[in-house]
């Protein structure tokens, strides 16, 4: 028996050996139905442990806290609202996760990165530049309106800006349930480096460095 099973997989990996390598790059596949996180049990490797399926209903599988326009009152004048694991228990083991995002005129998600996912954007009012950098430095960014949907490779850095005439709204989805959010400005300034790193990796005089310390440090 093993070693007729080895033998017809043998043969599949020949059969299917001149197609080109496909990437497996997402959360893990899940094991059952559904797996609801129980967030008070201990976070494990492969993300939360989960809720006897006899006490999950409807309810874990609704979030309501994306019907609501973000807090934009900040100097980005926008707001990124999450709706990561953390916030929609349901999401646990699912590979999947969503943000709103709300844009003043002239609001900015600034340059980020989701270190564990890709994320489609698809907006619904308003025009942004949007954009990424892939780690060679090149630079893709363009003008998306109202219907468009753009797509930012996992980890690559990216951004986006409203160049429209009203507030933009825009969804987004990834493909982790917790993809994770830097913002590079945030980690370089606010996190307290040794200043020199910062003076020297900038090009930067200490009393620059010191007053972008203070400023991102800011909560
Ligand atoms: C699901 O169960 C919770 C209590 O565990 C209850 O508050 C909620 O109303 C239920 N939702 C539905 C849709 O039955
Ligand atoms: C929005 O955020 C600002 C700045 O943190 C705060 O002062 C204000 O109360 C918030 N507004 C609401 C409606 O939460």
């Amino acid at each position: 028996m093993a070693v007729s099973c080895f033998v017809a997989f043998l043969a599949l990996a020949i059969a299917f050996s001149h197609l080109p390598l496909l990437p497996l790059a997402s959360d893990q596949d899940p094991l059952q139905d559904f797996c609801v996180a129980d967030f008070v049990q201990p976070l494990h490797v492969t993300g939360y442990a989960c809720k006897n399926p006899a006490l999950v209903n409807a309810s874990d599988f609704v979030y309501h806290g994306l019907s609501q326009r973000g807090n934009t009152s900040n100097y980005n004048n926008a707001a990124a609202t999450l709706c990561f694991v953390e916030h929609f228990a349901g999401l646990n083991s699912l590979g999947l996760s969503m943000a709103r995002l709300d844009l003043e005129l002239g609001g900015i998600i600034p340059p980020h990165i989701h270190p564990r996912g890709s994320e489609i954007i698809f907006v619904i009012q308003g025009s942004l530049y949007a954009g990424f950098v892939d780690t060679k430095n090149r630079l893709f960014a363009q003008v998306i309106n109202a219907g468009d949907v753009m797509l930012f490779p996992r980890g690559l850095i990216h951004f986006q800006l409203n160049v429209g005439k009203v507030p933009a709204f825009a969804i987004v989805a990834l493909n982790g349930q917790e993809p994770g959010l830097q913002f590079i400005a945030n980690s370089m300034f606010g996190s307290y480096i040794k200043p020199e790193v910062l003076e020297k990796t900038f090009s930067l005089s200490g009393n620059v460095v010191e007053t972008l310390q203070s400023f991102f440090s800011k909560p």
